[in-house]
């Protein structure tokens, strides 16, 4: 496995590939790698005759310094798992390198980003079509994975796809859970067991709330949710918003989409936590 710095040289690597007719996938991460990013991973290394990584902590997505600051680094051991899991690349720059000039680019993605997660962390989905449409033309992926978690990170980037004409195909990969339900998330790293344990009752809700489509109207069940978290005293509901998997606009019937997704941001204490259902 090959871990490149800097972008010359992960274009000579990949370029040597190319030159020999083999595909590239990419899994863009973070790091603080899990076994849900492992998934992602693996799709990866079974579907192309080459998987690259690239592990970049990207400030632009960041509205909250402290957020950033806090977000784990560690490097080393997510080379160990990538290395493991049979990838041929990791790409890890620093920000200079990706960064070399502020990027000034302002997306327009319409209402996409104007709801949920856009809605309360203002420049978050510009930072991420910022650096993902770096990292595309840096790496040139035949194939791109990207978590469901993230629900709303993947149409945003769909969408980046189609406005700046990028030939990558999209692939959306299932959430990973714990046993308990609870998404795998790097910021799970963050809870105490105590706060983990209680940040469960975030899906088993979900859960619950996925009996009761249809029988109660849209309203009720966004109260059922909202409430029910909020009753647990290390909870709190940021948002939870019933979608069309789509468009993200809110539907006020469940006859309003086919495709209908509840989309949920909790703090669980001061992490923040995310994670959806699909009704329909
Ligand atoms: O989902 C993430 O980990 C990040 O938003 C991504 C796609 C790697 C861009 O920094």
């Amino acid at each position: 496995m090959e871990i490149v710095k800097s972008i010359t040289l992960l274009d000579d690597v990949l370029n040597a590939f190319r030159k020999k007719g083999k595909t590239i996938g990419l899994v863009p991460t973070m790091g603080a790698l899990h076994e849900g990013h492992a998934a992602l991973v693996k799709r990866c290394v079974v579907e192309n005759d080459i998987a690259a990584v690239s592990v970049f902590v990207n400030p632009t997505q960041f509205n909250n310094p402290e957020d950033l600051r806090l977000y784990p680094r560690t490097l080393d051991a997510d080379c160990a798992l990538l290395e493991k899991l049979g990838v041929d690349v990791v790409f890890a720059p620093d920000v200079d390198e990706m960064y070399p000039e502020p990027d000034t680019r302002v997306f327009d993605f319409g209402m996409l980003d104007k709801v949920m997660e856009g809605r309360f962390r203002p420049g978050h989905f510009n930072g991420v079509a910022q650096i993902v449409s770096k990292l595309f033309y840096a790496v040139k992926p035949d194939k791109a994975y990207f978590g469901e978690k993230d629900f709303q990170q993947l149409a945003i980037i769909r969408e980046m796809v189609k406005q700046l004409q990028i030939p990558v195909e999209i692939i959306a990969v299932p959430i990973v859970r714990e046993q308990s339900g609870l998404a795998l998330s790097s910021r799970n790293m963050r809870l105490t067991p105590q706060q983990r344990e209680t940040a469960s009752e975030i899906f088993k809700t979900l859960e619950m709330s996925a009996d009761l489509i249809e029988k109660q109207s849209v309203e009720d069940v966004k109260k059922f949710v909202v409430n029910r978290i909020n009753n647990h005293d290390a909870l709190s509901v940021e948002y939870f918003e019933i979608v069309d998997g789509e468009t993200l606009q809110a539907i006020f019937d469940w006859t309003d989409s086919q495709y209908i997704v509840g989309c949920i941001a909790v703090f669980c204490g001061e992490v923040r936590l995310i994670d959806n259902i699909r009704y329909k």
